[in-house]
């Protein structure tokens, strides 16, 4: 089977003045359906300038990089817009809803600005998928910070992505919500068949995933498959 996202010797250099930062310094990974792969290491070492790199929000200086079938190094930024449209979904740390929208409305936003069509069953299907489905007509500032990110979950599920990218997703949780959206994360790769990719500082939650890269000074050290439970 032919991985969602491939890299190879992805290099990505920062100036600063006189000074390189070489955020990532030749890093070669490979990602396929319904695989979750979690990103460990240090802070600096590289792991959100990896994200960024493989779910397009950034061009590298160098490497080669396919996303679900396109290559995508050396695009432009509209080219990058273009490519990640519909393709992938993004969960960040702090939750980003819309205070004044409801959790129904916060999923479907998306949709909206993609100018798809808006389905409420679907979206208490999705909002099923991560146990809310109760909770659609509340506002955000009802919910538990593990609620609000299983909703920003949802709202990146809306669009029907291939791959879910999430960089420090539990970093405002505390440990039992934490472990609760590693284990949706599991299930929506193997369930959904989607390509799963997230960085975390939490060592502990990271091993839930099927795959383990740890990166230190922009370059893998490790790459470990944990035993499955
Ligand atoms: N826009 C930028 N300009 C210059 N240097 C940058 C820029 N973004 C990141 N860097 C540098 O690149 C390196 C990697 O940063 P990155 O944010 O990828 O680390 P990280 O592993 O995500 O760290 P953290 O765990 O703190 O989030 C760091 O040395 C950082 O200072
Ligand atoms: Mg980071």
């Amino acid at each position: 089977m032919k991985p969602l996202i491939e890299a190879k010797g992805l290099k990505r250099y920062y100036r600063r003045g006189v000074e390189t930062v070489k955020a990532l310094d030749g890093v070669d990974v490979s990602i396929g359906e319904g695989e979750m792969v979690s990103i460990l290491g240090p802070s600096g070492s590289g792991k959100t300038t990896l994200i960024n790199l493989l779910s397009c929000l950034d061009a590298p200086s160098e490497g080669t990089l396919t996303v679900a079938g396109k290559p995508a190094a050396g695009l432009t930024e509209d080219q990058l817009v273009e490519l990640r449209r519909g393709t992938l979904g993004f969960v960040f740390q702090q939750f980003h809803l819309l205070p004044t929208l409801t959790v129904a409305e916060n999923v479907e936003l998306p949709l909206v600005f993609l100018g798809r069509s808006v389905e409420r069953r679907k979206t208490l299907e999705i909002l099923s998928w991560v146990g809310l489905e109760d909770r659609a007509s509340h506002l955000p500032n009802e919910l538990s910070g593990g609620q609000m990110q299983r909703v920003a979950i949802a709202r990146a599920l809306s669009i029907e992505p291939r791959i879910l990218v999430a960089d420090e997703p539990t970093g405002n949780l505390d440990k039992k919500s934490g472990r609760m959206i590693f284990d949706l994360f599991k299930r929506l790769a193997r369930e959904k068949g989607l390509a799963v990719l997230i960085t975390t500082h939490n060592t502990a939650f990271g091993y839930e995933a099927d795959r383990v890269i740890t990166l230190e000074d922009g370059r893998i050290v490790r790459e470990e498959r944990p035993a499955r439970t």
